[in-house]
């Protein structure tokens, strides 16, 4: 038997898991203990872990390699069996959950500050996902957190480093080590979901594509799915391999970040269809030639579609979407006489419905798309749901979005987002908002129906969530929300959402900015935005 080693160690402040995961500057993590502290908590609050097998991989970020030493020994310390690490580190969020499902493993632990950018003075994070494969929900990360406020030791079996890029199984004392290719699961999986021949086809006819990887962890996925298995042109997936900095940029698929896709799909000569996925593969945005599909839009158009694709031929059983995204995916379950979920913002939420059969697909408007098949959001998933409906239907995508428009009308929809605020002042900007009297005022010739701090009961468990975001809610269907983000590691950073219905087709071809520019100055005047946060114009717009 190896030896145990037990480490004394004092508790840190602030190990308190965020929307998605602990995330800290890479700084923070690299202080003594202050990994190792975490990961005990979180064995400790888990359950039993003798004997049992973990799922372990990250985006491939700094500090992804050391991470995952140190992980290694001390889950050979709390008795684990066995731990699945993906080659080089690398496992994407969703090819995570996939393995934690298919292998039926004790659950995985992810290292990703997902879109957050990467590098020795960026961040790093780290995350638990369940045995069904999804984010721990509040209980766990609660128990984690309380476990941070009073550890006192954590445990583990010393030994060297092990090769990550080497495939095979190595041990660490008595527990194996199992390299394994990190895409091929999850591949295997896409084809049982997705048209492959009918993608093939299309790539044969001469469609072309630009996917954007932004040097993280789908790089690898998009080169073996896109470019090998479906025939796409080599060099249709660009910035494909992980890179510790992610070169340099923000992998964030918005139009802010992914500006260098922007420019290629832009003009007439540019490829048919354009997408890009963030640090950690959950995330995805879609381009057509010219033209940008909300996330919103998104969800809606391939839940309307979802029958082409053949693992959703037998129909949806209910969308969930959390409550900034639009209400488009709403309409479409309206029409197909199933129901739509509210949840609050974060992918935990879906994780119920999805397990009780009550919900197919989930997303969210910050460029969250997924379904059933894992218990995460999934971008290349997405993507090549959307290659499967153009295969099926050869149409652009902007004929595709726009004919939903048409049926269905349009939720015109934007998201300002004011970064790095001062945290006093973000905070009492929302206490402001709190206090006023607005039901059944009326601001700029719209009358206030509803004005509420979100609250969500789990329609599964009967759990609830509070304060999940301020809602202004119009007789006429228009909508403001006002949130925090939750994911952010400076500062904070006031997210508003403004959405407005628009059933006239002779008005669904106006800019977002232009057609929602009254809802957005009332959005901004009533919570005296410029005077609380000294910020006069939003730092991204999506
Ligand atoms: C992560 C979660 C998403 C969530 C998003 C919200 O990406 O995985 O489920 O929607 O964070 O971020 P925010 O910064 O708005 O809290
Ligand atoms: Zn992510």
């Amino acid at each position: 038997m190896a030896h145990v080693k037990t480490v004394v160690t004092t508790p840190f402040a602030g190990q308190k898991p965020g929307t998605s995961g602990l995330r800290k500057k890479v700084s923070v993590f690299i202080q003594p203990h202050y990994l190792e502290n975490f990961v005990q908590s979180v064995f400790d609050s888990i359950g039993n872990t003798v004997g049992k097998t973990l799922a372990l991989g990250g985006d491939g970020r700094y500090f992804n390699r050391t991470a995952i030493q140190t992980i290694l020994r001390m889950a050979a310390a709390a008795g684990f069996a066995r731990v699945m690490v993906g080659r080089g580190g690398i496992l994407s969020t969703p090819a995570a959950s996939c393995v934690i499902r298919k292998y039926k493993t004790f659950g995985g632990i992810i290292l990703s500050a997902s879109h957050n950018p990467g590098g020795p003075d960026e961040d790093f994070g780290i995350k638990y996902n369940i045995p069904a494969g999804g984010p721990a929900p509040e209980a766990i990360t609660e128990a984690i957190y309380a476990r941070s406020l009073t550890i006192q030791s954590y445990k583990l079996v010393e030994s060297d480093d092990i090769d990550l890029d080497q495939l095979g199984t190595v041990r660490i004392g008595t527990m194996e080590v199992d390299i394994f290719d990190p895409v091929a699961d999850y591949a295997a999986l896409m084809e049982t979901l997705v048209d492959f021949a009918a993608i093939r086809a299309l790539f044969a006819s001469g469609f072309k594509m630009r996917f954007d990887a932004m040097h993280a962890v789908t790089g690898p996925y998009a080169h073996e799915i896109l470019e090998r298995r479906l025939g796409a042109a080599p060099g249709t997936v660009m910035n494909g391999i992980p890179l510790e900095d992610f070169g340099g940029g923000h992998p964030d698929p918005n139009l802010a970040h992914a500006h260098d896709l922007v420019a290629a799909l832009s003009g007439p000569e540019s490829p048919d269809f354009g997408a890009a996925s963030d640090g950690d593969g959950d995330r995805n945005m879609i381009l057509g030639r010219d033209f940008y599909v909300t996330p919103s839009d998104s969800l809606a158009v391939l839940a309307a579609n979802a029958p082409l694709c053949p693992g959703y031929t037998r129909g949806l059983a209910g969308i969930a979407r959390s409550m900034p995204t639009s209400a488009a995916a709403d309409r479409v379950a309206a029409k197909l006489g199933i129901p739509c979920y509210e949840t609050p913002t974060g992918w935990k939420f879906f994780g119920t419905l999805l397990d009780a059969g009550k919900a197919t697909l989930c997303g969210e408007e910050s460029f969250g798309t997924g379904s059933d098949h894992v218990r995460e959001k999934d971008g290349l998933w997405a993507v090549l749901m959307w290659l499967n409906v153009l295969a099926r239907r050869r149409e652009s995508v902007a004929d595709i979005v726009t004919a939903h428009w048409r049926e269905f009308g349009r939720n015109v929809y934007s998201r300002h987002d004011y970064e790095g605020i001062e945290t006093a002042a973000a905070e009492g900007l929302m206490d402001h908002l709190r206090g006023l009297p607005l039901v059944g005022t009326e601001l700029d010739g719209r009358t206030v129906s509803v004005f509420d701090d979100f609250a969500y009961t789990d329609p599964v468990d009967g759990s609830v969530s509070t304060k999940q975001g301020i809602r202004v809610l119009f007789e006429d269907g228009a909508r403001i929300v006002y949130r925090l983000s939750g994911t952010g590691t400076q500062g904070a950073t006031l997210r508003v959402y403004i959405e407005q219905y628009e059933a006239d087709p002779s008005r669904h071809g106006l800019d977002p900015q232009v057609a929602l520019v009254d809802l957005i100055a009332t959005a901004r005047r009533l919570a005296q935005i410029e005077d609380r946060t000294g910020r006069a114009e939003p730092t991204v717009i999506t």
